[in-house]
């Protein structure tokens, strides 16, 4: 099933053209990333996703339902959320008061919240650092704690912009594997940069160059395609 649906999506900043016409879906339980060279217009598509943007044309439909009037909360209490680029945890709550807070957020009277939040805290190996103060972790602890606010709010779509800045390769590949295993009841959609994992992970790799959807497949086929190697390396 689509769960999301954007159609001939444009963003234009004055007189330049930052998305240009973009299509493409999401299958709910899928893993979908967007890679492109630099200002090809990846976080510009997901701002405009999210709710933060918007569009100059085109159409995003959530589960069959127009959403085209920005408006990240708006967006989040339907099921659409985001993580960013600068971790935003608060650094004067503990590690698990930021994921009790994230969780209240939409789990309103909910019981067994503490319960869930070290569930999450164990599955990325941050149960020791549960009493800590956010703003004492280092960068990528900050990241992975921002990533597990959004997850625990469930989310039916969730759109990382390069998730990985700042982790290393084992963290990456940690969290890329809890992504994936999510991605039932979670489908994400991701920007990536270390194309080892998208093409490790991705059911289908959506790329766009100069605001321009240049492919659309599964990892095989674009690793294998002429106009995407040309993008990325340029000349012939
Ligand atoms: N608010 C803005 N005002 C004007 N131009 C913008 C704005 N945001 C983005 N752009 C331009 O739109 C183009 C696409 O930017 P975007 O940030 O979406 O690229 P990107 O694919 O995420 O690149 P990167 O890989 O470097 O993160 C760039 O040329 C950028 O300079
Ligand atoms: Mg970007």
């Amino acid at each position: 099933m689509k769960i999301l649906e954007v159609k001939n999506l444009t963003k234009k900043f004055g007189g330049f053209t930052a998305v240009n016409n973009v299509s493409f879906s999401l299958e709910e339980g899928q893993v979908t990333s967007i890679i492109g060279p630099n200002g090809a217009g990846k976080t510009t598509a997901i701002r405009l996703i999210s709710g933060e943007l918007d569009p100059s044309g085109g159409q995003i439909i959530f589960k069959g339902a127009k959403i085209t009037k920005a408006s990240l909360n708006k967006h989040a209490i339907r099921g659409i959320s985001r993580t960013f680029q600068v971790p935003s945890v608060f650094s004067t709550l503990s590690v698990i008061d930021n994921l009790r807070m994230a969780a209240r957020a939409r789990h309103i009277g909910k019981v067994a919240i503490d319960d869930r939040c070290k569930e999450i805290l164990e599955e990325v190996r941050m149960l020791p650092d549960m009493n800590r103060m956010a703003g004492e972790l280092a960068h990528s602890k900050k990241r992975i704690l921002e990533w597990c606010m959004s997850v625990i709010q469930e989310p039916d779509v969730l759109l990382m912009d390069e998730l990985g800045a700042g982790l290393a390769d084992s963290e990456l590949t940690s969290l890329y594997d809890l992504i994936k295993a999510k991605a039932k009841t979670i489908t994400p959609l991701f920007v990536e940069h270390r194309l080892e994992f998208v093409f490790r992970i991705s059911d289908r790799v959506i790329v766009l160059h100069e605001g321009e959807r240049i492919a659309d497949g599964s990892p095989s086929e674009i690793k294998s395609n002429e106009e995407v190697r040309k993008a990325y390396y340029g000349g012939d």
